[in-house]
């Protein structure tokens, strides 16, 4: 297991971050308040009735009279009614704080995370951040939803006890004071310790199941190589593992509980032994000694709870802390402090431009993708981009789209510099087909009309047939209802990419951005979705990274892109003409086909 998805201790004073998750249920959390002061106020009531019941009762039913006896019988009843309503009303409000605040909590990290650039995602693995909206909102959820109100209940019952048990009797408290000083502290301490033991075997039965989980995913390759004997040796050897660290817990637990009875029946006993004492010689009543030992046990109980509940707080606060600073984190891209609008569609499409537009990757500073490019396309206009590996075309598209801005440098959309635009307008008027297809796990119907929510069936399938989707959607079991997979497994590259594509068309942006859209399609789907694709390209700008040269051929442009710079521009015969990167490209890959 990772270390750093451990729940840790963290400083209290970090709860008040979640006073914003608070506040809003103020009233509820008052009306738990009333509900937990009446349910301690009954707890401490009870054994004050047992006292009534015994000397009043009982005393006076030896003077023959029971006329009462029925009355504090009663009254112990009405006091144990009370008790249970406002606890089940304490535990029904707390618990529904509890849920309510953690559903509001996971709510607005979610929605901060998704709110993220890129670059968020590159620094923090998606494990770390379901850890936070899972395993530490959880946390904070038993801390709102329990500690708290156990919190409050036993410092009320442990004040409130230790009040009784003076009035009851000065001198004997002093010395149970003592007493539970003694008791309750090994216990505690204990305590503890098991349950740091119990968590660690927790963690080693992880560790197990983590093993276990990563080997079946690669049962194949583990069989291929008989590596079956190894694989089972070394999943024995975690369980084993586990099963120590759960030893220890046992022994500790077995110590535990030998010396939890051991004191708490001594001290009960030595109390009461020097309780009868007092009793024999008249200096309390029966009933006294019967209230006293009652306090007792609820301060002591009161103790040992709060200890728990401590332990757990500081948890929460580590929680707490770790959400709190990815509730605080700011995109490094920002929406502008004044938004201009996007100019009115025109029919041919966006006009772009770049200037002196310099990049590097927030975790490159040495090294540059995009060095000093300008760049300058007008409406309607296909403009291929081509270039070896690594040469930075797709990081263009990526600052096109803005998911990262230019340290120098300037790009304007429709003559706007795209930082001045709305986040949401910008990208909403670039379609793009990116080099990884992503498929979500839902049906075609559903995939293709991510590109725009409101689209009609009808309109779904137009842009299905151009992209060159249609036929194969229709061939599927049920159709545009069939169901793709998890992350598109049902289908074939090719067939993932043309889904993308008519993705994108459907949105009918006018600004398509094509990255190596028809890599993975065979000859004939290519020539398809080629001939859609240039149907799909009148009235708007596009801009094609292809590998395969063929396909961008036709384009009005081709640039071609070498460590980040712009190294040739022109159509395919000049290029071929002027001999360079291109020409050399071009040869290798036409002399291959021909
Ligand atoms: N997220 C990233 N973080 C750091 N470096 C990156 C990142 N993405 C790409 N690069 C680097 O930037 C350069 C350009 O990459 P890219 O634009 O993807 O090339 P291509 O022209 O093949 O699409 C490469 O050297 C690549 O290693
Ligand atoms: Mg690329």
């Amino acid at each position: 297991m990772n270390k750093s998805l451990e729940p840790t201790k963290g400083r209290l004073a970090m709860l008040r971050g979640l006073r914003p998750f608070l506040v809003p249920y103020r009233k509820q959390f008052i009306l738990a308040g009333i509900a937990l002061v009446v349910a301690a106020g009954a707890t401490l009531a009870i054994p004050y009735a047992f006292k009534q019941m015994i000397d009043a009762g009982f005393g006076a039913v030896r003077a023959g009279d029971t006329s009462h006896i029925d009355l504090y019988f009663l009254a112990l009843f009405a006091v144990a009614c009370v008790l249970a309503l406002a606890t089940a009303a304490r535990f029904y409000m707390v618990s529904w704080l509890g849920e309510r605040v953690t559903a509001d909590l996971r709510s607005a990290v979610y929605q901060h995370v998704v709110m993220q650039s890129p670059q968020f995602f590159e620094t923090t693995q998606t494990g770390e951040v379901l850890s936070r909206l899972t395993t530490d909102t959880t946390l904070i959820q038993s801390l709102v939803g329990t500690s708290i109100s156990m919190a409050l209940r036993n410092a009320l019952l442990f004040v409130g006890g230790l009040a009784m048990l003076f009035v009851t009797s000065a001198k004997l408290s002093s010395i149970i004071l003592v007493l539970l000083a003694a008791v309750v502290l090994p216990i505690v301490i204990f305590g503890r310790r098991v349950r740091k033991l119990s968590r660690e075997s927790q963690d080693r039965v992880a560790d197990a199941s983590a093993l276990a989980g990563e080997i079946l995913n690669a049962m194949p390759i583990v069989q291929a190589y008989t590596r079956e004997q190894q694989e089972a040796g070394r999943f024995r050897s975690a369980v084993e593992q586990a099963f120590r660290t759960a030893l220890a817990r046992i022994r500790a637990r077995s110590l535990l509980t030998v010396i939890a009875i051991l004191l708490v029946f001594g001290a009960i006993v030595f109390v009461l032994w020097l309780g009868a004492h007092a009793v024999v010689r008249g200096d309390m009543s029966a009933g006294d000694l019967g209230q006293f030992v009652l306090y007792a046990a609820v301060v002591a109980g009161a103790i040992g709870a709060l200890s728990e509940v401590l332990g757990e707080a500081q948890r929460a606060a580590g929680a707490a802390e770790r959400l709190l600073d990815l509730l605080a984190l700011r995109s490094p891209i920002q929406p502008p402090a004044q938004v201009r609008p996007l100019p009115p569609r025109t029919a041919n499409g966006a006009a772009l431009r770049l200037e002196h537009v310099t990049f590097h990757y927030p975790s490159r500073p040495q090294a540059p993708s995009l060095a000093d490019l300008s760049l300058n396309i007008a409406p309607g206009e296909t403009v291929a981009v081509v270039g070896p590996s690594g040469a930075g075309k797709t990081t263009l598209f990526q600052l096109l789209l803005r998911f990262y801005d230019p340290q120098q440098g300037s790009i304007r959309l429709d003559g706007i510099d795209i930082r001045e635009l709305d986040l949401h307008a910008l990208r909403g008027a670039i379609g793009i087909v990116p080099q990884d297809t992503v498929i979500f796990s839902a049906n075609a119907m559903d995939n293709i009309r991510y590109g725009r929510l409101d689209a009609s069936d009808e309109e779904v399938v137009a842009a299905a047939k151009m992209a060159a989707a249609h036929e194969f959607i229709e061939r599927l079991p049920q159709g545009y209802q069939s169901f793709l997979g998890e992350r598109g497994v049902r289908l074939s590259g090719g067939q993932r990419q043309r889904i993308a594509i008519a993705r994108a068309l459907l949105k009918n942006p006018p600004l398509l951005l094509l990255d190596e859209a028809t890599s993975a399609l065979d000859a004939e789907s290519e020539r398809l979705v080629q001939g859609a694709l240039e149907a799909a390209m009148a009235g708007r700008t596009t801009l094609v990274i292809a590998h395969r040269l063929a396909t961008v051929q036709h384009a009005d442009r081709i640039i071609v892109m070498e460590h980040g710079r712009i190294i040739e521009s022109g159509t395919h015969a000049s290029l071929s003409a002027q001999g360079g990167l291109y020409a050399s490209l071009a040869a290798l890959q036409f002399s291959h086909q021909s």
